[in-house]
């Protein structure tokens, strides 16, 4: 069963752990995902982007697919289908299609905007038993072609948001989705340290996990990070291990180019993926 994120989320800022956000792209990645919460017992968030949504035929057969996937895998663990980045038309897309969990990034409207409408969602979603996730300070790279510089948040603006009534909330303190350059100043502790004094209980969400050393990633979770994303790691890993494949000419021996046997090393190559920054973020066991 899907379950909103609110209360692993509850618990993981109690319990100075995170729980991972996986994005999906597919059926290999979804069941991946599952599949590596359950053997580890670990809570876990299936993140959907917008483009992601529309690549799977739209919102309404992702969440078929995943509510299905769970009984047929016979997944106990605490499952979140969560909406990642979304627009405010597809928080309401997402609502409707069955999903547990929304972000609206309201980040690049002027604050009063995003109060306005982070406002109207929290009352939603209330209603609904959904957890959001609300934005300030836009996270840095390229995602779906929506473009963040990477400031950082004002911890006043977030301490405004976060009396709203969301349920967790993602900061800008320097993080960049996909790659991390090679110039990159890392992570604003300073930044974040003043946002978690302002915010209290509210879980934190670190957005651009991929690339993000271990020790600051163990930092950030210290000072209140209880949700931390990662994207592009699944991505490259699959990449590299399809490639691999292929190189080694294996989809030319015998029935090696059966898409079941292709992709099945970037299959193993997400699982491994996800089963170390679980074990990184310290949710294991704790579904
Ligand atoms: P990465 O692709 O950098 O891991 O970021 C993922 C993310 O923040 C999704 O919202």
């Amino acid at each position: 069963m899907l379950v909103s994120a609110k209360e692993m989320l509850t618990k993981a800022k109690a319990g100075h752990y995170a729980v991972g956000q996986f994005n999906i792209n597919n059926l290999e990645w979804t069941k991946a995902i599952l599949q590596t919460a359950q053997e580890l017992n670990s809570p876990v968030i299936l993140g959907v982007s917008e483009g992601a949504g529309k690549y799977m035929c739209g919102f309404k057969t992702v969440a078929d697919m995943v509510k299905d996937m769970i009984d047929e895998l016979k997944i106990t663990v605490p499952v979140a289908l969560h909406l990642d980045h979304g627009t405010y038309e597809a928080c309401y897309k997402c609502i409707d299609a069955g999903f547990s969990s929304i972000m609206f990034d309201g980040s690049h409207y002027p604050i009063e905007e995003n109060v306005e409408k982070t406002t109207e969602l929290v009352k939603v979603c209330a209603e609904k038993g959904l957890s959001l996730e609300a934005e300030v300070g836009a996270i840095g790279g390229e995602e779906d072609g929506v473009i963040g510089m990477g400031e950082c948040a004002d911890p006043d603006e977030c301490k405004m948001i976060a009396d709203l009534g969301v349920t967790m909330l993602a900061a800008g303190i320097g993080n960049i989705h996909g790659k991390y350059p090679a110039n990159w100043q890392g992570l604003s502790f300073d930044t974040l340290a003043a946002i978690s004094d302002k915010v209290g209980a509210m879980p934190l969400v670190l957005h651009g996990g991929t690339g993000i050393p271990e020790d600051m990633i163990k930092r950030a979770i210290s000072l209140g990070v209880s949700k931390i994303n990662v994207n592009t790691e699944c991505q490259l890993a699959f990449a590299a291990a399809v490639r691999k494949y292929v190189e080694e000419g294996k989809d030319l021996s015998g029935k090696g180019f059966d898409p079941r046997k292709l992709l099945a090393p970037g299959v193993e190559a997400i699982k491994a993926t996800v089963r170390e920054k679980m074990e990184l973020f310290g949710s294991v066991g704790k579904a």
